[in-house]
C-alpha cells in the first residue's frame, strides 16, 4: 500500500473515532490519540507494522464508550466494530484481520494475551496510560466517579503497579520511569493521609 493511501486510510478513520468518542474523558478521543502515538512510536522502535498498530491504537476502546465505561469483553466488542469500519474501506482482508487481532488482545483483564509484535506494541501503549501523571489522575478520576476513597485509590495503584505487564523493550523503557515516579507520588500521598504529628518526618 502507498503512503497517500496510508494516509487517506488513517484521517478516514481517526475522523470517525473523533467525530464518535469525543465527550469521555476516561476513554474518548484525549485517550485514543495518546495511545495512537504511543502506539506508532514503539512500533517503529521494534521495528512492528506501524500501519496496523496506528488503526488498532485508534480504535480500540471503541466499545468502552458505545457500551460503557463497564461493559465486558469490551476487546472483544471492539474488534467486532473495528472490522464493521475496516470492512468499508479499501483494505485487504489479512490488514483487517491483524488491526482487529490487536484490538482483540489489548485488555489487561480481558483474554486474550498479545502474541504477535504488533500486538504488544498496542498492549504497550495502551499500558503507559496506566502508569504516570495520566495513570493518576485517571485513577483519582475513577476514585471520584465511583465514590471510593482515597485509601481505595492507593490500593488500586499499588495492584496495577505490580500488575504493570509490558513485553517490548520500548515499551517496558518508558514504563520503568514513570513507574519509579508513581511510586514515590503514592509514598508520600500515604504519609500525608496518614500524617500524624508523632510520626512527623523532616520531609513530610
Ligand atoms: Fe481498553
Ligand atoms: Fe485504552
Amino acid at each position: 500500500m502507498n503512503k497517500n493511501s496510508i494516509t487517506s486510510i488513517i484521517n478516514h478513520v481517526e475522523k470517525i473515532v473523533k467525530k464518535d468518542y469525543s465527550g469521555e474523558l476516561h476513554h474518548g478521543w484525549a485517550h485514543l490519540n495518546r495511545v495512537r502515538n504511543y502506539a506508532v512510536y514503539i512500533a517503529e522502535k521494534e521495528g512492528a507494522d506501524a500501519f496496523i498498530v496506528e488503526l488498532a491504537a485508534l480504535m480500540h476502546d471503541i466499545a468502552k464508550i458505545k457500551y460503557g465505561s463497564t461493559v465486558k469483553n469490551h476487546a472483544k466488542k471492539g474488534a467486532l466494530m473495528a472490522g464493521i469500519i475496516l470492512e468499508k474501506l479499501d483494505l485487504d482482508n489479512n490488514t483487517i484481520k491483524k488491526v482487529c487481532s490487536c484490538i482483540n488482545t489489548h485488555s489487561r483483564r480481558e483474554p486474550p494475551k498479545p502474541k504477535t509484535l504488533e500486538e504488544k506494541c498496542l498492549f504497550d501503549a495502551d499500558g503507559l496510560e496506566l502508569v504516570g501523571t495520566v495513570g493518576i489522575l485517571r485513577t483519582a478520576l475513577y476514585a471520584a466517579y465511583y465514590d471510593k476513597t482515597w485509601n481505595d485509590m492507593l490500593r488500586k495503584v499499588g495492584s496495577r503497579i505490580s500488575k504493570a505487564k509490558f513485553y517490548t523493550s520500548t515499551g517496558k523503557k518508558i514504563a520503568k520511569k514513570r513507574i519509579k515516579f508513581v511510586k514515590k507520588f503514592y509514598e508520600k500521598m500515604e504519609l500525608e493521609l496518614n500524617w500524624k504529628k508523632e510520626n512527623k518526618k523532616k520531609k513530610d
